[in-house]
């Protein structure tokens, strides 16, 4: 049986009849440049997030790279975040010209470890990154705190967490609602996926979203004034008509990737050998990965591989053992929880299109990995 780790055709059977007439009605208006489409998915994705602003652009990563630059930061200034990332986490401090800082992550869920952020803070410290790994949500009250306590704007990297949700102070907070400015991703593979690349930024706070709205057309709104130096980091229209398209259909979409995910933690626990994943009590996840620790898991990997079951590994390395961040000066061992769950982590197919008995021949596949 082949269960591959992301079927995107599957999902596009369901949808195609509602989402190809408004793609449709895009290419007719010929309007692929901003426009209306952008314009209501950014009033909806900032509704959802409980944010005031939404601004549209060309991915995630400029998403996160943005509203960094509209902190100014100054060559020297630092910026904390999680060193078990994707790239794009470290890289957007980095091209903001500031020092990216990383920190070890809670081993249970692999998000920053807020005591880990606060031994780290330091004069140069202006602004914290909490990454909503996996998809579920940092904890973004401890890190409000230090935030509020060191002067730092907290930037969330929610590319992975459009809509999960925490409990804080009893109160529900989803993700984007917190932070001084929020990044989204819509790379396909996302929860809410586009037909290419494309991300938003959302924020409740006025004179950051001018900012980035500029920023994201050459630093300038009437065109050709331009106040500062900015880029072009617009989100596609026809992006946007995908995304509006596939925008209703999200929560149900995680919700089933949660009910995938409560199923397969039932099945695999008590196999020695397999940690299942943690969810923080206080976090609703949205589970775009389920991710599994495993004994011997690249000898898994090949053997879910031949019995037809996609995978991966996210993430092999760990930020500060990059190579281009070598100058940093971090040394292999300084962040043992991260370095640890680099080893050991993979992530299993949950889609939401998964069917049941593709959700058992993975569990089988790995019982039998195991001998269990
Ligand atoms: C945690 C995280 N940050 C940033 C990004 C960057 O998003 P994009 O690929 O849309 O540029 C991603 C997407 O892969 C991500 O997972």
């Amino acid at each position: 049986m082949n269960v591959p780790l992301l079927d995107l055709k599957a999902q596009h059977a369901v949808i195609k009849d509602t989402l190809l007439p408004r793609v449709l009605a895009l290419v007719e208006s010929q309007q692929f440049i901003l426009g209306q489409p952008v314009v209501d998915l950014e009033v909806r994705v900032a509704a959802l997030s409980h944010a005031a602003h939404g601004i549209g652009v060309a991915s995630g990563t400029d998403a996160l790279l943005l509203p960094l630059q509209a902190l100014d930061l100054k060559p020297g200034d630092e910026v904390i975040t999680s060193t078990f990332t994707f790239f794009a986490s470290g890289g957007a401090i980095h091209n903001a010209g500031a020092k990216p800082v990383f920190v070890d992550v809670d081993p249970a869920t692999y998000n920053l470890d807020p005591s880990a952020v606060e031994a780290a803070i330091t004069p140069r410290t202006r602004a914290l990154m909490p990454v909503h790994l996996f998809g579920q949500m940092a904890a973004l009250e401890r890190l409000q705190q230090l935030g509020e306590r060191h002067g730092l704007a907290i930037i969330e990297d929610a590319c992975q967490a459009i809509g999960a949700r925490r409990k804080v102070g009893g109160e529900w907070r989803t993700a984007g609602e917190l932070g001084r400015a929020t990044a989204f991703s819509f790379f396909p593979s996302k929860n809410l996926g586009g037909w290419g690349d494309g991300g938003m930024v959302v924020t409740s706070d006025e004179a950051m979203a001018a900012r980035v709205r500029r920023l994201r057309t050459h630093g300038g709104i009437k065109t050709y004034f331009h106040d500062e130096v900015g880029t072009n980091s617009r989100l596609d229209a026809l992006q946007a008509a995908v995304l509006l398209a596939k925008l209703p259909y999200l929560q149900s979409w995680s919700e089933a990737r949660r009910a995938h995910a409560t199923w397969y933690s039932g099945a695999l626990a008590g196999i020695a050998g397999v940690r299942t994943p943690a969810t923080d009590p206080s976090n609703e996840h949205i589970f775009h990965q389920y991710v599994i620790e495993a004994d011997r898991r690249d000898a898994l990997q090949a053997h879910l591989k031949e019995r037809g079951v996609g995978s991966a590994v996210y993430y092999p390395v760990p930020l500060h053992l990059q190579p281009c961040f070598a100058a940093l000066g971090y040394k292999a061992g300084a962040m043992p929880n991260a370095e640890a769950a680099a080893g050991r982590v993979l992530a299993l197919p949950v889609y939401p299109e998964l069917t049941e008995a593709q959700r058992s021949h993975v569990v089988a596949s790995i019982k039998a990995f195991y001998g269990a």
